[in-house]
């Protein structure tokens, strides 16, 4: 642990390491002791809502949480009208997760209005703390942000979670009343949104620098799938005999896995799978799994969404089992918003560090904030490329660059609502 400065010498380079320190204390606000794991409207949620409406009440703002449990903190300078700039990220996270993944982007837009403050600036400011980014307690992504831009899926609400709890008794046990989702949509003096988050990736670390501004994000197509074969005994039954539903989705697994390498930029994912009747002894009649597919071109990734598919079918017609498929999203694309991306790269400049743009790979609410009004990201570097793993990690000074940046950057944008 390095010496904190003292406060007179770099007062950001301190501000980072409390927001730094921050983000771990967050972090152990956890359905799991001993390892991050902080699904939607889960009981540490409201721990993780306790702690940020301080922080916000802390800096004048108001706090309120809306339907969907995303937490939202107001700041309004005396005699602020007109747009209002958007800020934040998720408080949600994958299982065993690291401290820094959404988190680190709700305590930097709490520190950019610290800093407008400082700045007196007469800018309207809204930070969301966003409930459900990752999608891992009902299967889907964004709800917190869908829900701000309008765009809520009420169907959803049917959803079942692996307890076998409805999503909108989900809410309603949080406290939240589920019929008023609909007042959590933004109006339309807005700005822009600026979701600042850690690149997740090994790009920025491989080429020594601390900041990318993001051009845009890839879309993703998210599946469940299903092989269904005979379960039979493991020991009287001979190998030709077999309808083997694991070792079809083996085969299709290594087959998804060949093809994405040999694609450029492509990336292809079975996070999640399980097998019944799950037995020693058993040969597998049933196995469920995930696929992840992502890419910046959406033709590129739907043909070889269509590729995995006729593979599968292949396999499966081979092997004589069944497969099943069933889309769980499809998020196309998004272009982050060219003018606010051209403000935050003039800030970086002005701030003194070299201006790397680049797409991300990893989705975020920004994909979703986008069609509801401009939107950028700010990366910083993830120190070993890991994220979504406990060894997730920031350094103090890009954290330090990221503050500097939002001086420069809130500046701007004041200028830009002056003239
Ligand atoms: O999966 C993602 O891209 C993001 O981390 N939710
Ligand atoms: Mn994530
Ligand atoms: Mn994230």
């Amino acid at each position: 642990m390095t010496d904190l400065p003292s406060p007179n010498q770099n007062p950001l380079r301190l501000r980072a390491a409390e927001a730094i320190a921050e983000c771990r204390l967050i972090a152990t606000m956890t359905e799991e002791p001993g390892r991050t794991t902080r699904r939607f409207l889960t009981p540490p949620v409201a721990e993780v809502h306790a702690h940020l409406q301080a922080r916000m009440q802390a800096l004048g703002m108001s706090a309120t949480v809306d339907a969907v449990g995303n937490l939202r903190g107001l700041w309004q300078p005396a005699g602020a009208s007109g747009k209002r700039l958007i800020l934040g990220s998720h408080i949600d996270t994958v299982p065993d997760a690291g401290a820094f993944d959404g988190v680190l982007g709700v305590v930097l837009a709490l520190e950019w209005v610290r800093l407008a403050q400082e700045l007196e600036s007469p800018l309207l400011i809204e930070v969301i703390a966003f409930s459900e980014e990752e999608g891992v307690r009902y299967g889907v992504p964004f709800l917190g942000s869908h829900a701000v831009a309008g765009t809520f899926d009420y169907t959803l609400l049917a959803n079942v979670d692996a307890a076998g709890i409805r999503m909108d008794d989900a809410i309603r046990a949080f406290g939240l009343d589920p019929s008023e989702i609909p007042d959590a949509q933004l109006g339309d003096d807005l700005l822009g949104f600026v979701e600042i988050h850690i690149e997740q990736g090994p790009t920025l670390e491989a080429e020594g620098l601390p900041l990318a501004v993001v051009e845009g994000i890839a879309g993703q197509s998210r599946f469940n799938l299903r092989f269904t074969g005979h379960a039979n005994h493991a020991g009287t039954t001979p190998m030709h005999l077999r309808r083997d539903a694991l070792a079809a989705a083996a085969e299709w697994i290594t087959a998804v896995e060949t093809a994405a390498r040999d694609a450029d930029d492509l990336v292809a994912t079975v996070g999640k799978i399980s097998a019944a009747p799950n037995a020693a002894n058993v040969i597998p009649g049933v196995v469920d799994l995930t696929l992840d597919v992502r890419h910046m071109s959406n033709p590129i990734r739907a043909s070889h969404v269509q590729l995995f598919t006729r593979e599968a079918a292949s396999i499966a017609h081979r092997r004589g089992v069944q497969v099943e498929w069933a889309q769980k999203l499809e998020e196309p694309t998004v272009p982050m918003d060219s003018a606010l991306s051209s403000d935050l790269a003039a800030a970086v400049e002005a701030a003194g560090f070299p201006v790397r743009k680049m797409p991300s790979g990893a989705g975020h609410d920004a994909m979703i904030m986008a069609t509801r009004m401009p939107a950028a990201m700010l990366f910083l570097r993830s120190p070993g490329g890991i994220s979504h793993h406990p060894d997730e990690a920031v350094l103090e000074q890009d954290v330090e660059a990221a503050l500097r940046v939002g001086g420069f950057f809130l500046q701007r944008l004041e200028k830009q609502t002056r003239s």
